[in-house]
């Protein structure tokens, strides 16, 4: 376990590059392996989570290695073409692996499975397993509806229409990888629209999929995918982390005299709920140099210290922002006035309870902070908090950085008990974040 500690920082200022998207990074990897030929991915996200991935898709029959620039090349084994593998599929920390691998196991003639570390084996997979029994995948599980899990994917797949019962991405791209190996047509309707890297990369990758408004359900969407297809190995060009970009765009809203580029971020709408949300609250974002890349909107943000006025940010936005609760509580610690977020429900089942965290790292830092099932208010005193708090990690890597960024301008220093799980999606945060101006460093525990 490495403890780390978050001295208050030096002006922010100079130009970084945040790691890939982790998203985009399994996304990938996992099209790569259900394709025919070479898929070579530029930028791509070599963290602890999507590390799972590559082993898993491995284990699963593809080729994965990194070449000498960096570029990871995949050799895939073409839709329905993956093996069975021999081992347990180790998931390690990442729901996105799991849920992903489940759907594309699910219509693979074999048996796997799947475990994760503590975190992941105590979060829902019923979510996944529903839709994917109704396509004809079997699971056993322990009680309960967490991993480890064992799948034995259809034989005869069935194609199915489903609704999302919650906002979640992750959900929508396992029906629509285990959409891929059945014949027909499989359609999920989204009520309110989440990430679509699933959709925007199968289309990348040659297959057809048909998106429209369901008829009566304003904002509500229908995405239809023919099942089937041969996908085609593409070049894929993985954007910067917008949720890893959060981190230090807060943090150079904070700490006084600060001003940042931040090169390279990914702002896909369904994504980028950050962004307005801070715009909101008073914060200095500028947003240039918009280009595509690889089908996914990319743009430089340039950061400059704002006073920040607290909010209420509805619901319904909670799909575009879900992984930055962590740091929007953080800001909103520093606003003057209250800060209130609603619909934050699924906090409860990210890599910890999230809305929890958060409660107890504010409050252990001096900030007055309430929350009900699903909503968080947050009291900010309009400068810099107390903080001088040690933090618990939980497993849980934005709720690490969350708090050291918190400590980058408060009064007093703050701890976070394992930083390890940063690697999980942020390999290097506190070297990019100490070479901004930031004092993060190791901290002798106890
Ligand atoms: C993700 C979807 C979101 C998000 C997660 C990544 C994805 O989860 O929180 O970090 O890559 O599809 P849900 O689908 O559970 O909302």
């Amino acid at each position: 376990m490495t403890a780390l500690i978050s001295r208050p920082a030096r002006p922010l200022t100079g130009a970084a590059a945040v790691p890939g998207d982790k998203s985009i990074s399994h996304r990938a990897l996992i099209l790569g392996a259900l394709a025919v030929g070479e898929t070579r991915i530029a930028g791509l996200l070599a963290s602890a989570d999507v590390l799972a991935t590559v082993a898993a898709v491995k284990a699963l029959g593809a080729q994965a290695e990194q070449g000498e620039n960096g570029d990871w090349r995949v050799y895939g084994r073409g839709v329905g073409g993956l093996a069975e593998p021999q081992g347990v599929l180790d998931m390690g920390n990442s729901g996105t692996a799991a849920r992903l691998l489940i759907g594309v196991v699910a219509t693979h003639p074999f048996t796997a499975t799947f475990a994760g570390d503590k975190s992941l084996s105590v979060r829902p997979m019923e979510r996944v397993m529903t839709p994917l029994r109704q396509m004809g995948a079997q699971f056993t599980t322990r009680s309960g509806d967490c991993l480890p899990i064992t799948i034995t994917g259809a034989p005869s797949p069935v194609p199915i229409v489903y609704e999302l019962p919650v906002a979640s991405a992750q959900i929508k791209s396992a029906v629509l990888l285990a959409g891929l190996n059945t014949p027909g047509r499989t359609t999920v309707i989204e009520p309110q629209p989440t990430r679509d890297h699933t959709e925007r990369m199968l289309g990348h990758f040659d297959a057809e999929v048909v998106i429209m408004e369901k008829p009566g359900a304003p904002g509500a969407k229908e995405i239809t995918l023919t099942g089937q297809p041969e996908l085609t190995g593409a070049e894929v060009r993985v954007p910067g982390d917008i949720s890893s970009a959060a981190f230090p765009l807060v943090a150079a809203l904070l700490v006084p005299d600060s001003k940042i580029t931040l090169t390279g971020v990914g702002v896909n709408p369904l994504r980028s709920g950050l962004i307005e949300t801070l715009r909101e609250m008073g914060a200095a974002i500028s947003i240039d140099n918009p280009r595509n890349e690889g089908g996914e909107p990319v743009a430089d943000l340039t950061v400059v210290t704002s006073g920040l006025k607290g909010v209420t940010v509805s619901g319904a936005r909670a799909p575009r922002m879900i992984d930055e609760y962590p740091i929007l509580a953080v800001a909103a610690a520093y606003a003057q006035g209250v800060t209130r977020l609603e619909g934050l429900a699924e906090l409860r089942v990210k890599e910890s309870d999230r809305l929890d965290a958060i409660v107890r790292g504010l409050t252990a830092a001096g900030i007055e902070v309430e929350a009900s099932d699903d909503a968080l208010t947050v009291k900010g005193g309009g400068g810099p908090p107390p903080g001088g708090a040690r933090i618990e990690a939980r497993l849980d890597h934005r709720i690490a950085m969350a708090f050291l960024v918190l400590g980058m301008a408060a009064e007093a220093p703050v701890e976070i008990d394992n930083a390890t799980t940063i690697d999980t999606s942020f390999p290097g945060f506190a070297d990019l974040m100490n070479g901004l101006g930031a004092a993060v460093a190791a901290q002798k525990e106890g």
